[in-house]
């Protein structure tokens, strides 16, 4: 690997990794406690599953690159949000602010960005929620605030993202037109059924509520 040392702040790939895995553990942690609190208030599971990945130094070589910038741990640090990613899948829109919601009032993170493509999807047609976090990682001699890229998107979101992504790469970027109104309308369709979905949930969810009302 490619990556320069400089020697001051955070001075090896190692220790880089091992702290950013870390933060990614952390979070993953609170979501999982988060699901299983939620499950036993409300009995519901606001999450379908959670994938988390850690990137790998070539590609943070490349995107550093794709920035102008030197491959030094310095710029990593500073340039590269998503050393630490990890991807929460839904079954149902709301869930999505309820769980950001439910992140951002943690007393030990802190939000660094959101970008909320389901309000503003991309022209691609992409949607998801982001934010950019860090968390405190305690180290023997020091805390070390820790960036980390959260995705929140539903299971039908997941699915045209997975698409659309290998679609992309396969045409590295440049897929045939047609190819791309097609996606365009499969994200129509992917937004119709996450509506309809959640007004169903919540048509079921208020005749139970109306079964309890009347005992
Ligand atoms: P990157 O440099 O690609 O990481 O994007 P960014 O820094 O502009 O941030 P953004 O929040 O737009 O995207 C972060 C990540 O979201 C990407 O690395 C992808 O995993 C995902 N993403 C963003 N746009 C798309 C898209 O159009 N299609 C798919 N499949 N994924 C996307
Ligand atoms: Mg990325």
């Amino acid at each position: 690997m490619e990556l320069k040392e400089t020697g001051d702040g955070v001075d090896s790939w190692k220790e880089v990794n091992l702290i950013y895995n870390a933060a990614l553990k952390q979070v993953e942690t609170k979501m999982q406690i988060l699901n299983e609190e939620f499950q036993h208030v409300h009995q519901y599971n606001p999450i379908e599953h959670i994938k988390s990945r850690m990137k790998t130094p070539e590609s943070i070589v490349k995107k550093l690159k794709r920035h102008g910038k030197e491959s030094t741990i310095e710029n990593m640090i500073e340039y590269v949000n998503d050393i630490a990613g990890i991807r929460i899948i839904c079954s149902f829109t709301s869930d999505i602010y309820r769980i950001a919601d439910m992140l951002r009032h943690q007393r030990d993170i802190q939000v660094l960005a959101v970008k909320d493509y389901i309000t503003y999807p991309k022209a691609s047609g992409y949607k998801s929620y982001h934010m950019i976090v860090t968390v405190p990682v305690y180290l023997s001699d020091r805390i070390v605030d820790t960036k980390v890229e959260i995705q929140i998107r539903t299971v039908a979101m997941d699915f045209w993202a997975s698409l659309e992504h290998k679609i992309h790469y396969k045409f590295e970027g440049d897929a045939p037109e047609h190819i791309q109104n097609e996606l365009v309308e499969c994200a129509k369709l992917v937004a119709d059924l996450d509506a309809r979905m959640l007004m169903l949930n919540e048509e079921i969810l208020a005749i139970g509520q109306g079964q309890n009302d009347h005992g």
